[in-house]
């Protein structure tokens, strides 16, 4: 509960869970995937019991097999609303027997992305038949031009910027505001509130009121599209040939919403940042990449699975006894996949831990996860990433870090992995 008595919407809650400091921090390369994981993995193997700092246990799960098997399997369960997950506990609720009093976290009915079915296959289906190949085109084009105007505007400002909030942050956002159709007089009250929910420097308070905010701005936008319905995926889930059919609640529509931002703001960002980062650190790989601008879309699938940005997630409650890699998994414990690890898996990849832009294109990798919640968003996310890394490397040539590598703030406390800024010179 808030301070002011409010529950915290599911969504907002990014902030770092209860897992020891050598599973989370990055020491030597910023972009290999914590070294106290793969101890655990010498040691227990891909499926590793870990004790939180609040005294519970989950499993941390670290190869490729293993994470597929569970993102594929329903029984591993991702209502961690109804269910208890061990990494939403305080330290009392476990000494107390790992049961919550009281949840202090609210699913409100649109909430997709923590339902199992059935009740996450009606959502799931009306909401993918907006993902248009039509509306996907449109958006295609609007990504380039918002990455031309937010380019124009650092090179109007100078020789130097922090790519985070003048490049990264600000063009996914303008994005989904596309995607929802909010009015231009509205977005940039509406990426203000949105960038407060993410900045790690807002207190909790500060966040939480930007949270409520944009849900009320999400709900005068749904009572906005029911009266002057556009062409957006909002007004397209209310009416029109693909409308939700039973219709859709106020609620379930600011759910949904709310859910996008909320799943593809802060991973697209990151990502957009880190690969900028991750290039200008392999200069032999930006050069590959420059000198066959065709291997973009190679590029960034391979930025994918080296990056691997949801870097404590995705996180499931095992609802039976299952077995998992020869492992019993007793019903209710926390299973937290490694993305960062499954993407590294030397079974599925040669040579992994080396960022190669030159392998064949593959999208085996599991940044976006896979199975039923397999991510809504990935072919936006590649358009965004496509398109602002060619147009940034192609305008500004010389771009370069303006401080050592080693002063980069990463955002090993955060379950999206990135850097909290990004500080770049050109010209
Ligand atoms: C590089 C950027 C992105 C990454 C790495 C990413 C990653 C992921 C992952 C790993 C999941 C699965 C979560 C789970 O299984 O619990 C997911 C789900 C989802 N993503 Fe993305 N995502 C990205 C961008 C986007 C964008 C741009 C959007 C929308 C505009 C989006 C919308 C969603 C939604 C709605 C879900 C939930 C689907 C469901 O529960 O059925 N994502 N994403």
């Amino acid at each position: 509960m808030s301070a002011t008595g409010q529950k915290a919407p599911v969504g907002y809650n990014t902030a770092r869970r209860p897992l020891p400091p050598e599973i989370v921090e990055r020491s030597g390369c910023p972009f290999d995937p914590p070294a106290g994981r793969g101890e655990l993995q010498r040691e227990q193997g891909p499926v590793a019991r870990v004790r939180l700092l609040n005294g519970a246990h989950i499993w941390l799960i670290t190869g490729y097999d293993e994470v597929h098997q569970v993102l594929g399997d329903d029984r591993f369960s991702v209502d961690l609303v109804r269910r208890t997950s061990a990494m939403h506990l305080t330290p009392e609720q476990v000494a107390a027997g790992g049961r919550r009093a009281q949840l202090d976290l609210e699913r409100t009915d649109g909430m997709f992305l923590f339902m199992d079915p059935p009740e996450h296959d009606r959502l799931r289906k009306v909401l993918t038949s907006q993902f248009t190949v039509k509306r996907m085109r449109a958006l295609d084009a609007r990504v380039r031009e918002i990455t031309t105007e937010l380019l124009d505007a650092m090179q109007a400002a100078g020789t130097t910027a922090d790519l985070v909030t003048d490049f990264a942050l600000p063009l996914p956002s303008l994005v989904i505001c596309e995607l929802l159709g909010v009015p231009y007089a509205d977005r940039a009250e509406f990426q203000e509130r949105s960038a407060i929910t993410l900045n790690t420097n807002s207190t909790p308070e500060q966040a939480m009121a930007a949270g409520l905010g944009l849900r009320q701005f999400m709900r005068d936008l749904v009572v906005a599209k029911r009266s002057h319905p556009g062409e957006d995926l909002l007004s397209g889930l209310i009416s029109g040939e693909l409308a939700a059919d039973p219709p859709l609640t106020d609620t379930e529509l600011v759910d949904i919403g709310t859910a996008i931002l909320g799943a593809g703001h802060e991973t697209t960002a990151n990502m957009l940042a880190l690969s900028v980062f991750a290039l200008l650190e392999n200069p032999d790989q930006l050069a590959a990449l420059r000198a066959d601008p065709s291997r973009i879309d190679a590029t960034v699938e391979e930025l994918l699975r080296y990056l691997s940005v949801p870097h404590t997630g995705p996180t499931r409650i095992a609802s039976e006894d299952l077995i998992l890699g020869g492992v019993t998994i007793p019903a209710g414990d926390t299973l937290v996949c490694s993305l960062p690890n499954a993407n590294r898996d030397e079974r599925r990849w040669p040579d992994p831990a080396q960022l190669d832009v030159t392998r064949p294109r593959s999208t085996a990798h599991l940044a976006f996860g896979y199975g039923i919640h397999q991510c809504l968003g990935q072919q936006l996310a590649r358009v965004e990433l496509r398109i602002g890394l060619t147009a940034l490397f192609e305008r500004l040539p010389d771009l370069r870090l303006a401080v050592p590598a080693a002063e980069i703030p990463l955002r090993t406390d955060m379950v999206i992995f990135g850097v909290h800024a990004l500080p770049v010179a050109w010209g």
